[in-house]
């Protein structure tokens, strides 16, 4: 099991720079005794986060009430690309809700007809439709059925078979959870979907063989005929590095659904709107799937995710077959259209292409700095990762990449808890406004926390 951050009131060296502001203690007595009031109405799951209070969030900046300031590099879980609390976004939600019109089920409102427009005029041509839904687990079941429906409807029951990643993350429900590729998640299925199949990764760390035939083969050798493959799900980047595959493979893998007849999804519910300093994540790989999900990012702030694809492929179900209850619900719709709004008038792909480079430069430089204890520092964009791991291997260490953490909040820097193989990944993902300035100060904390881990690490060794 994970582990808790513990509620001991500690007293933290103060800090006062323009992107951070900590005093006194972390915890104080009051944050503590809120916390044990959620914990004992709460369910444990929702434990696992450094304790801090949110009272509010601009920017790049998360606030509790008690006058600290975090420097944010976690976007709340890669959702606030245009920035924590845009003013932009929070005036449409208000005047959308104060019209009023809060719900409207699947009859259609103003607010679902723009989004989708707008939606469709930033992707590829060929994807010219668009089903919105709520979270991002929903947009990858929504995938995994229509994978499946256009296989079977070409091929007969036969061409049902799905191929993921080993590693991958698509979501906690059943059929999500089943095409994510780490064991420890779905031992509580007890039938695992015998047709949906997971080949290696080529991330090029965990997996050094890059090369497209480590698809085929494994396919082979998982007894999987190539004709009964209905779709092959990928992260446009694997959450747990972040990692990406290289762009022969990803080309390789097109003209391979292409030869098979399988459809090709991508998971962008990170990389969606400009998290790697491209609109989509597979801009990068200059390929273009069939259909592929967005969550997180699309408003920066309220649940909305989405399926995005091929007329033939969205088109698979009649009206009312495909439907959920709060698809495109007239406020999400409205944070959506503000944040996508904000991210191209202020240029924040732009901003994650250029200022991406200096996320990079550092990440690469303290994994120079650690080398035996950080394998592998990947980055594109306004996203990446430390891989921490034992000395000398590529375990996971997954104790150390908590206490840098740890020592991050402690310093005024924000991260959530370590992800990825092993707990080991010590993930960065800013909002996508963020300053070379900010980027240069979270990276020099996280600097710090590292070398203060380790010597802690060895005194105790
Ligand atoms: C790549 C990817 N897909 C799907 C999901 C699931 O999204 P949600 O938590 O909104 O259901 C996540 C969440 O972390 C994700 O990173």
């Amino acid at each position: 099991m994970a582990k808790e951050f513990p509620l001991i009131a500690t007293e933290v060296e103060p800090v006062l720079t323009k992107f951070r502001k900590l005093s006194g203690q972390l915890p104080n007595s009051e944050t503590i005794e809120q916390i044990e009031q959620l914990r004992a109405a709460e369910s444990v799951s929702m434990r696992g986060q450094p304790p801090v209070i949110w009272e509010r969030a601009e920017g790049v900046n998360v606030y509790d009430a008690y006058g600290n300031m975090w420097l944010d590099f976690s976007s709340g879980v890669l959702v606030t690309n245009a920035g924590h609390g845009r003013k932009e976004i929070a005036e449409a939600i208000i005047k959308q809700a104060s019209k009023p019109l809060l719900t409207s089920y699947c009859f259609p409102n103003q607010q679902r007809i723009d989004l989708v427009k707008k939606v469709v005029s930033l992707t590829p041509e060929s994807l010219n439709k668009v089903f919105v839904l709520s979270t991002g687990a929903e947009s990858t079941e929504c995938a995994l059925k229509l994978m499946r429906t256009y296989g079977r409807r070409k091929g007969g029951d036969d061409k049902s078979v799905i191929v993921s990643f080993e590693n991958s993350f698509h979501g906690r429900t059943v059929g999500a959870q089943q095409m994510g590729g780490m064991a420890g998640g779905k031992a509580w299925i007890k039938n695992l979907d015998p047709e949906i199949v997971h080949v290696p990764f080529p991330d090029g760390f965990r997996c050094e063989d890059t090369s497209f035939e480590l698809f085929e083969r494994t396919l082979s050798s998982l007894g999987v005929e190539p004709g009964n493959v209905a779709g092959v799900i990928s992260e446009t980047y694997q959450g747990v590095g972040p990692n990406f595959m290289p762009k022969h493979y990803a080309k390789d893998l097109r003209a391979w659904c292409d030869k098979h007849d399988a459809l090709l999804c991508f998971d962008e519910v990170q990389a969606g709107f400009g998290r790697c300093g491209t609109w989509w994540g597979f801009e990068l790989y200059d390929v273009v799937p069939d259909l592929f999900c967005v969550g997180k990012g699309f408003s920066s702030s309220l649940p909305i995710s989405g399926v995005i694809g091929r007329q033939e492929v969205m088109d698979l179900y009649g009206p009312n077959e495909m439907t959920s209850t709060h698809s495109g619900n007239p406020i999400c719709c409205s944070a959506a259209l503000a944040s996508i709004d904000i991210i191209e008038c202020e240029k924040l792909v732009e901003n994650a292409a250029k200022v991406g480079p200096v996320l990079h430069k550092n990440l690469q430089s303290i994994k120079d700095e650690f080398s035996d204890v950080i394998g592998f520092a990947p980055s594109v964009g306004l996203v990446g990762g430390l891989l921490i791991v034992k000395k000398g291997s590529k375990e996971p260490d997954y104790e150390l990449a908590w206490d840098v953490i740890n020592l991050c909040f402690h310093k005024g820097l924000l991260m959530f808890a370590p992800v990825g193989v092993g707990g080991g990944c010590v993930k960065i993902a800013p909002p996508l406004c963020i300053t070379t300035e900010a980027v240069e100060e979270g990276c020099q904390v996280i600097r710090e926390a590292v070398k203060e881990a380790t010597a802690s690490r060895s005194r105790k060794e």
